[in-house]
């Protein structure tokens, strides 16, 4: 489905974004992988790739511009231009908001949101007619957080930038949208409790958490030419826990 196609995705090194670049990489595309601590997993994540298609390492912390930039110029000088880019990267360090320090703030909104700036004003110029530019938000930035109001806010941030510029980018016939997952079984949730685990698959109409695969297999669909006509739009992941 992606025969061919160059993609840059953030926070690729584990989780959801590592569940991404194998299902692009099965399906033709050469991948960017991005990262910035897990420098084994991203290399492990990197063999996985080359053994279904290509793909680079870009190390970096994608809420600092300069750093966005370095890894967008390396993609491109092996690449050559950009189809797909998915702003995937993100931390949720949960407290409540009376626990919520301004350091903390900061780092969310950098990390998850700001992060988005600078990949898309950096690959925006290497991107063509049939790109694609796809948002990994959650369903709290729909519902909010009563212990994450910092992740629930860069969150629903992403999606005022993914709406702005589905409106901006159409006249370039590039698809902008967002995935919300529900509770997805990654190291992002590593810190719940068993009781806090079996209680969220009780709540969860579909009776089990989310795999990285559920993710991945909706990013595929916006990623290729089956998604052509749809843009702005968010997809709801989650096992019917939003509606439940
Ligand atoms: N899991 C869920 O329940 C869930 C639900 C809704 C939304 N999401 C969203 O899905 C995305 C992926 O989450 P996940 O569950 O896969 O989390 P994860 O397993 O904790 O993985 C996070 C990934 O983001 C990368 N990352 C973090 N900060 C970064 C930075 N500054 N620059 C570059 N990469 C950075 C990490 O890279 P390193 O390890 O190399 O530092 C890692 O690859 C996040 O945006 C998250 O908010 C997750």
């Amino acid at each position: 489905m992606l025969k061919g196609k160059k993609a840059i995705i953030t926070g690729a090194s584990r989780g959801i974004g590592k569940a991404i670049a194998i299902k692009f990489a099965e399906n033709g595309a050469f991948v960017g992988i991005n990262y910035w601590r897990s420098h084994n997993k991203a290399k492990e994540v990197l063999k996985e790739v080359k053994k279904l298609s290509d793909g680079i390492l870009l190390q970096g912390n994608v809420g600092k511009f300069s750093e966005a930039k370095k890894i967008v110029s390396e993609f491109v000088e092996v690449a050559g231009r950009i189809d797909i880019l998915v702003n995937n990267a993100g931390i949720y360090k949960r407290s409540r908001f009376e626990e919520l320090g301004e350091k903390q703030w900061d780092e969310t909104i950098e990390i998850n949101l700001k992060s988005c700036y600078n990949m898309c004003k950096n690959c925006l110029p290497y991107m063509k007619e049939g790109g694609k530019i796809i948002f990994i938000s959650s369903q709290l930035a729909l519902k909010g957080s009563a212990h994450g109001a910092d992740y629930a806010t860069s969150k629903a941030g992403m999606l005022g930038l993914m709406r702005s510029l589905a409106l901006e980018l159409a006249n370039r016939k590039i698809n902008v949208n967002a995935i919300a997952p529900g509770t997805i079984d990654t190291d992002l949730i590593a810190d719940y409790t068993e009781e806090q685990r079996r209680k969220r698959i009780e709540e969860i109409p579909l009776k089990r958490l989310g795999l990285p695969e559920d993710i991945a297999n909706v990013c595929l669909f916006l990623a290729s030419d089956l998604a052509n006509y749809i843009t702005g739009e968010v997809i709801i992941v989650a096992g019917g826990l939003y509606i439940g």
